[in-house]
């Protein structure tokens, strides 16, 4: 394919000569890299009401797929199903090592395209159900032009997976491209805009906004000269808010966004997650407010928001529904298991029990309920809320006046929602089971 104008000079040049991430192939045969939006147990929960199988010929975009890790991961875990994945990349030398990658690990399923992405509808690849797009709209001249021409090929059931920058947590940034723009004023040349960065990050004084809040950025520690372009050298770059995000998808386009910070969930976008047990007076009527109003509270009161990532879908039906009694709950992310969770709470003796969740740093006192620690007892990612609810109706304490679904799963709502809100209790729907 014959790469047409519709990018940005600079932008590509930048990506030719260092892509983003580096990776090197061969290390492909010694780990996978899993990338927080592509998990398809995730992608069937947020996007597909948790009924998709990932067997009736799926076909993935990954739409400025830079050196692979989506791809890859997509790819892998898609291997053998009769799935496609597409990666487009404006990037000849990234992908490059994106096919290196999925040589190394005996890939066959991904094709290939080098162009840019604002020319998909041009370029009669068909539609997809699922499309990544993950740090790539933000550097374009037109990041709305770029999600209309996401949008003319994906299936109108189909799903997005974005990333865009955050604004406020990228505040020290900006600044920082803002003084390497003043101070590089008189050359051009990449390799000495790369040596004046590196002395200016060494002598920065301790009042510089990025050395404040250097533990929320790494990508020049970990990415060499190719993080440290992309981070403070980026010629086309740009930030956002969360309402911004709501306002261009929701209101421009109709869609249904479920945030998911990575690691995180969208714990980092609720107030009362990020405010520790003991609620503030503020909390109640924060969190009576709709809920855009209560995660632009959050993002401010964080201030460590430096990306937003997110699905978006036709509407909250997309999401696998809780109540369902169909549904199968499982554990996802972190190698906890429903009978571990049943013995701390047991333990605790404390109502509220209080999650102090090691990997997310939230401290949360949540109602553990009557029926809580029974009904976790039994979720072992194979059994529906039927039987879950069936085995704990059967429990010695309760046959005698046993709760109806309707009872558990009122009860065991605030559990499944802590859990849910950080991305480690999920559902899938037995048809959809493999
Ligand atoms: C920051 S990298 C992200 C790569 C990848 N998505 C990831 O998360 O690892 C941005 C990528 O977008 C690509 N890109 C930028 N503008 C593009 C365009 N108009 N069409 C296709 N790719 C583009 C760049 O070449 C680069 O590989």
């Amino acid at each position: 394919m014959t790469l047409q104008n519709n990018y940005l000079h600079d932008v590509r040049e930048q990506y030719e000569h260092l892509p983003y991430p580096p990776r090197d192939p061969q290390d492909e045969s010694k780990r996978l890299i899993t990338t927080w939006l592509d998990d398809l147990p995730m992608i069937n929960h947020y996007c597909y009401a948790g009924r998709q199988s990932f067997r009736n010929g799926f076909r993935a975009l990954v739409a400025g797929g830079g050196t692979g890790d989506g791809t890859i991961y997509l790819a892998e875990q898609l291997r053998n199903t009769g799935a496609e994945i597409v990666h487009i990349d404006l990037s000849a030398a990234s992908i490059e090592i994106a096919q290196r990658r999925a040589q190394v690990r005996g890939l066959a399923n991904v094709r290939w395209l080098h162009g840019s992405l604002l020319d998909l509808p041009d370029l009669d690849v068909g539609e997809f159900d699922y499309i990544n797009c993950s740090g790539v709209l933000h550097h374009l001249a037109d990041p709305n032009a770029g999600l209309a021409a996401l949008l003319k090929v994906k299936k109108a059931s189909g799903a997005l997976g974005v990333m865009v920058y955050g604004q406020y947590g990228r505040t020290g940034i900006y600044q920082m491209q803002e003084l390497l723009r003043l101070i590089n004023r008189t050359t051009a040349e990449p390799a000495e805009k790369l040596a004046t960065a590196k002395e200016v990050l060494k002598t920065l004084p301790p009042s510089n906004w990025f050395r404040r809040g250097q533990d929320l950025h790494r990508d020049h520690l970990v990415f060499g000269d190719s993080g440290l372009y992309d981070l403070l050298l980026h010629s086309q770059d740009r930030a956002y808010t969360v309402e911004e995000i709501f306002r261009w998808f929701s209101d421009g386009y109709g869609l249904h966004l479920q945030f998911t910070d990575v690691g995180r969930g969208r714990s980092s976008y609720m107030p009362d997650m990020l405010v520790g047990p003991h609620s503030p007076g503020f909390l109640a009527d924060v969190c009576a407010r709709p809920l855009r109003e209560q995660y632009a509270v959050a993002e401010l009161l964080s201030g460590a928001l430096t990306m937003h990532s997110f699905f978006a879908t036709q509407s909250a039906a997309n999401v696998a529904p809780y109540g369902d009694a169909e549904q199968i709950p499982f554990f996802f992310h972190e190698p906890v298991t429903g009978p571990q969770l049943s013995a701390l709470i047991h333990k605790s003796k404390v109502a509220p029990f209080v999650f102090n969740h090691a990997h997310t740093g939230i401290t949360k006192a949540v109602d553990q309920g009557k029926f809580g620690k029974f009904i976790l007892k039994y979720i072992d990612g194979k059994r529906p809320f039927a039987d879950v609810f069936a085995l704990v109706r059967a429990e010695d304490q309760f046959k005698r006046s046993p709760p109806g679904d309707t009872e558990l799963f009122a009860d065991f709502q605030p559990l499944y929602d802590f859990l849910n809100a950080i991305d480690r209790l999920l559902l899938q729907h037995p048809s959809a089971a493999g």
